[in-house]
């Protein structure tokens, strides 16, 4: 997949299908699975190292999952999150840590949270031939600002600001815009005022793709599940399972069999 490639599925009508991943051997099952876009989020703050918010994660660790991640990859685009005080202290600091997602990493674009706020970012970075996915609405590095993870755009002020802030990453050049956390009216229209493909994830059905945290989706993670996430599997309970059927093995020496041991 490629970013006109991307941008045409929106023209044809066809839904994008995205998911976040941080490892090689993830990536490579989603993307054999036909996915169109692999997200290295900043979300790997909560669900690969524990943390209770995406502030803590730098850089070198999206370069670090990165680079795991487009090792198993061979069809999906790859993103990668531009995290927190990475890309608000300025264009040419977002330009050098853009730049080592793609160089380091080897992401094809990044994502960054903000619309009105970031477009000057947003346009540097296409300027320089980074592609950017904008992200609004609920953006999770604002927590604190939000007093929370709550949907946004409820009130009629809030939810036109979100629609300036997707027009003004369309207009900065973003190929493409994450629409998190907000009613799906709003969803809708932001849809259908701007011609770049919108991704949503708590933001109802009328987007043109959907993206899920991955751990969520298989029941991986649960310390948190919000109302918006399907969940499609339990892994979480297979992996017990099959943890406490290889304990009982090794205790009664039922494992390693004959087949496991050489000579
Ligand atoms: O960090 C992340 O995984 C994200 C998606 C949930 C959109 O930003």
């Amino acid at each position: 997949m490629t970013v006109p490639e991307v941008c045409s599925m929106k023209e044809k009508g066809e839904k994008i299908v995205c998911l976040t991943a941080y490892d090689y051997c993830l990536a490579r099952i989603l993307d054999e699975s036909g996915i169109d876009i692999l997200l290295v989020g900043d979300s790997l703050g909560s669900v690969v190292q524990g943390h209770d918010s995406t502030l803590p994660v730098t850089v070198d660790d999206v370069i670090y999952h990165t680079k795991a991640v487009v090792r198993g990859r061979r069809r999906a685009l790859v993103v990668s999150d531009m995290p927190f005080m990475t890309f608000q202290l300025g264009v040419d600091e977002a330009k050098r840590n853009a730049g080592r997602l793609v160089q380091e990493g080897g992401a094809e674009s990044v994502k960054l949270e903000g619309g009105v706020t970031q477009a000057a970012t947003i346009e540097g970075l296409v300027k320089m031939g980074v592609p950017v996915m904008g992200h609004v609405g609920l953006t999770p590095q604002s927590v604190h600002q939000f007093g929370g993870y709550r949907i946004q755009g409820r009130g009629e002020a809030d939810a036109r600001a979100i629609l300036d802030d997707a027009m003004a990453v369309e207009q900065a050049g973003a190929f493409a815009v994450v629409l998190e956390g907000m009613p799906v009216q709003l969803a809708r229209e932001i849809t259908q005022r701007v011609s770049i493909p919108t991704i949503g994830i708590g933001a109802g059905m009328h987007c043109d793709g959907q993206i899920l945290v991955v751990h969520d989706m298989l029941g991986l993670f649960d310390d948190f599940t919000p109302k918006f996430v399907k969940r499609y599997a339990n892994l979480k309970e297979t992996i017990g399972g099959a943890v406490r059927s290889y304990m009982e093995e090794v205790r009664t020496e039922a494992f390693p069999a004959e087949e496991h041991t050489f000579h």
